[in-house]
């Protein structure tokens, strides 16, 4: 059976993937992370006795823990998912994010390019460093301007975006320059199960369904292409079972809708769910509040590439997949608890400016 090097594993993504991949007992997992409060390892208790899965808590940024942890699993890949991932906190606070996604990476990948250095050849030529990247890295489109495609030039707005393209850069480099067998995925907005509630999705249904106020940034017109993240984590396993060395692939819905529409098909849902509620309408919560500063008007994803090239397409609608995503987080009350901790608390009172939003 492989084994794989997963990083950031009890994140939101990362830990559907390590489920994914468990489910079908497909490979064994080692998962680092460091369980920032972002990593939830709560996220991962129904692997809880399985032998094929090791949760190792520690930094990517700690090179002798991964040159430890590589010569110890011999993984024939590396999935790197660990990062600081919320732009709003990288306005905030920005250092985190250099020191994650930039130096972070950097180490993960210097390390991975001496132990691929030294193996077999064999093993060498099946050896994979996939790199788990955003959309977010070409920054903002006008209304009529083509969707991004792989070779669209980076243009990164925040703190966020532009660490993450500075360690895609890494990446790239490492092909270029040592041949490490690299693959780097852009993936546009991820919506479902285990999204920590400071991003939109999950923050509104949790503030909907406790009739607090629903923050809408700016004029709610901004545009996002929403994606199930089951079917970003099958795309990241075609991509690293038939991805090509040193290619990227831009992964994305075909699903762009402002945030107030996905506020609104939210609100919609919970009337029907709940008719009875003090809150209906539910949209009766909206509240536009001060605009993420240089916040991006349009992303937009081409995803021809790997649908062509790897034959993958998204399995779930908007509509199937908010239905299931909203389900998931009132089917899980001891999960929003666990992470609606003082830190949590502490973040949204910073962020909006009192008590009562999150
Ligand atoms: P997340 O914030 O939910 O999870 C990040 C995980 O990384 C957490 O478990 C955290 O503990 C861990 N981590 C943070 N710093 C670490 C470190 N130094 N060493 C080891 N682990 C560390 O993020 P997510 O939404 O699951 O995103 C995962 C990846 O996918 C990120 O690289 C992000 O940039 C990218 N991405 C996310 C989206 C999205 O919509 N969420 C879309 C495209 C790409
Ligand atoms: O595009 C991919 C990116 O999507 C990922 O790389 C990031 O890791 C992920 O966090 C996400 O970034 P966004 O900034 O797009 O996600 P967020 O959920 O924070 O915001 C989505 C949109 O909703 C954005 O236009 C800002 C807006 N928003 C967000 C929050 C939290 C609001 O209007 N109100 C809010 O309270």
């Amino acid at each position: 059976m492989k084994t794989y090097l997963v990083t950031g594993g009890a994140g939101f993504i990362g830990s559907n993937f390590v489920l994914r991949e468990r489910s079908n007992a497909k490979a064994r997992i080692i998962n680092l992370d460091l369980l920032t409060y972002a990593g939830n390892l709560m996220n991962l208790q129904s692997l809880d006795g399985d032998k094929g899965y090791v949760f190792v808590r520690g930094s990517i940024g700690d090179r002798k823990l991964v040159r430890k942890l590589l010569d110890e699993y011999r993984p024939c890949g590396i999935i790197n998912f660990a990062a600081e991932s919320h732009v709003d906190r990288s306005i905030d606070g920005p250092e985190d994010f250099i020191q994650t996604n930039v130096v972070g990476t950097f180490h993960l990948l210097d390390e991975a390019r001496h132990y691929w250095e030294a193996l077999p050849e064999r093993e060498k030529s099946q050896f994979r460093f996939l790199h788990v990247s955003t959309d977010e890295v070409y920054g903002s489109l006008e209304p009529d301007d083509p969707p991004f495609r792989e070779d669209t030039p980076y243009a990164p707005n925040s703190p966020y975006s532009a660490s993450k393209a500075a360690s895609d850069h890494l990446v790239r480099a490492y092909h270029h320059t040592y041949g490490l067998p690299t693959l780097i995925t852009n993936c546009s907005n991820n919506y479902g199960p285990r999204q920590f509630p400071e991003k939109l999705i999950p923050l509104m249904i949790l503030n909907a369904t406790s009739g607090k106020p629903l923050p809408i940034y700016g004029d709610g017109l901004n545009i996002r292409d929403w994606l199930y993240v089951e079917d970003h984590c099958e795309a990241l396993s075609l991509v690293l079972e038939k991805g090509k060395p040193g290619e990227m692939y831009n992964i994305g819905g075909r699903c762009e809708k402002t945030n107030l529409e996905i506020v609104k098909t939210i609100c919609t849902i919970l009337d029907e769910i709940f008719p009875d509620s003090p809150h209906v309408p539910h949209e009766s919560l909206i509240t536009f509040v001060k605009d993420r500063p240089g916040h991006d008007r349009r992303y937009a994803i081409d995803c021809s590439k790997i649908e062509n090239e790897l034959g993958w397409k998204p399995k779930e609608s908007f509509e199937t997949g908010i239905r299931k995503t909203i389900q998931w987080y009132l089917d899980n009350p001891e999960w929003v608890e666990s992470v609606q901790t003082g830190e949590y608390r502490e973040w949204i009172s910073r962020q909006y400016g009192g008590e009562s939003i999150g």
